[in-house]
Formats: structure tokens, C-alpha cells, sequence
């Protein structure tokens, strides 16, 4: 399987770091990326064929991803639907870029229907992500696993048919980082201003997630089931959630979350204008 990498930024070098360490060959992978700097270090970290702009080698594979930034994505398909226009034919097209609908990356394609719509997130820069993808009707059994395949060189992948619950996934995994770092940030400064030294505040935070998220992942337990567990009556687990309910915490989490997807679908919406 031959893959050409449309920009080659982070997300670009996490997924051909990440197939590279599976064992696909640098010959198979080219990057078209118009900076000279990042072109030679593809070339010098992983061997791939890098191209300034899209040319007939590039288009020679059976995948290409779209991996530059999504308010770039109409230029950067302009060649193919001028220069090249026709020169897709069965190849399969996947986008990993945030808030981009595929009617309107089909349409920059010249009118292309054998796309599937992806949304990593950033522990995909450590091959800890986790990405929700979406397959258009044109997409049959073999591009699916072609998609997963190659996604899965940065974490685990997960399918939604409906492709506007792309917005939710968004929502969930693709902001979900920040999420969690606001966590950590918000409990290791209570640790320190309860007396603990910054550093060591951090630390426990941030080995508390790791743990319990291992925790999450490795039991068979609802989540819910898992706190309950850890939260004795008349505790000191207990004393915190109760202050987390009535300050209203949860709630606020669904909010945030809520208006992440709102954003979402409001993005889409601008960003596939014209
Ligand atoms: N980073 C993440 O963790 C993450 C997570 C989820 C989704 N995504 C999505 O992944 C996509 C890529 O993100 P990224 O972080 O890898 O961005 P990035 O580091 O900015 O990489 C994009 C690259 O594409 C290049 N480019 C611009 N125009 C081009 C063109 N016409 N042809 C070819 N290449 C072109 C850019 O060059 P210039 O710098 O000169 O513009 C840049 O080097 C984005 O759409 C983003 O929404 C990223």
C-alpha cells in the first residue's frame, strides 16, 4: 500500500512515525509539505519522499491524508481539482482534519465521494490517541480497514456511522485532553494551596489520572461503579464529591462539553463555506 501525506506538520509525523514502528516501509509513504525545513526533516528522520507541491508521483497511492490545517485544506486541494482534476479514481481519501465535513472536502476534490472523515487527538504526538472516524457511503469494507489500519499507528480508533456525531467526538476525545489538563491543574493547585510543595502537588496529580484511568480501562466495572468504590460513607472521598455536586461540577462538565459541540457544528459550518 502506497500512502501520500497532504502537509507535514505534527500530525503528519505522528502517524508515519507510528507506521514505521509497525513495520510499513519508508518507500510506500511520500509527504507533499511546501516547507523546506520540515521536508528535510521527514527526509532525515524517516526516509519518506517529500514533495514541495502535488505532483504525478505524489498521486501515485492508494491513500491519501489530509493532514494540513482545516482553514488551508481548500488551497492545498486546489491542484486536484484544477492541474489533476480526474486523477482520483479509487484511492481513498482521509481527513484528519478538525471540523471539516466531507460534502465540502469532496467538493474541494472536484467531487469526490471515497472519503472517510477522522479526528485524532493530540496523545496521538505519543501514540496514546484516540481517534473517531466516519466513513462516507462510498467507502467499502477494505478502505475501513485500510483507515483503521493506518490511524491506528497513533492509538486506538473507534467508528461513528453518523457523521454528524463527529461534532460529539470532538466534543468527547478531540478537546478531551484539555479537559483533563484543566483537571490536573485545578487539583494540583489545591494540593498547593493546602501546604503541598508545588512539584510534589503535580506529581500526584498527574500519576492520580494516569492510575485511575488505567484503572478505568483495565476493569469491566461501569466507571461509577469504580468511584463508589473508593468513596467510604462519611469519608474523605465522600466529603469531595459531595462539595463537587453542590458546587455543581458535573453539570459544568456537561456544559463544557455541550458547548464544545455547538462550537463544532458552528465551525463546520464556517470553515466549509464556499
Ligand atoms: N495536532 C493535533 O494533535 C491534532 C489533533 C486532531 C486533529 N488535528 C488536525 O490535523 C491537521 C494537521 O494538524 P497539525 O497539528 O499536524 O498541523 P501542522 O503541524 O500545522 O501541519 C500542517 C502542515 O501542512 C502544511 N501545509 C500548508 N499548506 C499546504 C499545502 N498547500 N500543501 C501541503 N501542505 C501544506 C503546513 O505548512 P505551513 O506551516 O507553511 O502552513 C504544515 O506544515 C489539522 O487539520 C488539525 O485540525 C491535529
Amino acid at each position: 500500500m502506497k500512502i501520500t501525506f497532504i502537509g507535514g506538520g505534527n500530525m503528519a509525523n505522528a502517524l508515519i512515525g507510528g507506521l514505521k514502528k509497525q513495520g510499513f516501509s519508508a518507500a510506500g509513504m511520500q509527504v507533499v509539505e511546501p516547507v523546506e525545513e520540515l521536508r528535510a526533516r521527514l527526509t532525515d528522520d524517516f526516509g519518506v519522499r517529500c514533495a514541495p507541491a502535488i505532483d504525478a508521483a505524489a498521486l501515485a497511492c492508494e491513500v491519501l491524508v489530509l493532514a494540513v490545517k482545516p482553514q488551508t485544506m481548500k488551497t492545498a486541494l486546489a491542484p486536484l481539482r484544477e492541474e489533476f482534476a480526474g486523477r482520483l479514481k479509487d484511492q481513498l481519501v482521509i481527513s484528519i482534519a478538525a471540523g471539516l465535513q466531507m460534502k465540502d472536502i469532496g467538493r474541494w476534490l472536484g467531487g469526490y465521494g471515497n472519503l472517510v472523515r477522522s479526528m485524532p487527538n493530540t496523545p496521538a504526538l505519543i501514540g496514546a490517541g484516540v481517534t473517531g472516524l466516519c466513513a462516507a457511503p462510498a467507502v467499502d469494507r477494505e478502505g475501513r480497514e485500510t483507515a483503521e489500519k493506518i490511524l491506528r499507528a497513533v492509538g486506538r480508533v473507534l467508528w461513528v456511522e453518523d457523521e454528524s456525531l463527529m461534532d460529539v467526538v470532538t466534543a468527547v476525545s478531540g478537546s478531551g485532553p484539555a479537559y483533563v489538563f484543566y483537571f490536573i491543574e485545578a487539583i494540583q493547585k489545591a494540593g498547593a494551596e493546602l501546604g503541598l510543595p508545588a512539584d510534589t502537588a503535580r506529581q500526584l496529580a498527574v500519576e492520580t489520572f494516569i492510575g485511575a484511568a488505567r484503572l478505568a480501562e483495565a476493569s469491566s466495572e461501569p466507571v461509577d461503579e469504580l468511584r463508589m468504590r473508593v468513596t467510604s460513607k462519611g469519608g474523605t472521598t465522600a466529603a469531595a464529591i459531595e462539595a463537587f455536586n453542590t458546587q455543581g461540577v458535573d453539570a459544568g462538565i456537561a456544559a463544557g462539553v455541550a458547548a464544545a459541540a455547538a462550537r463544532g457544528r458552528a465551525l463546520c459550518e464556517i470553515l466549509g463555506q464556499d
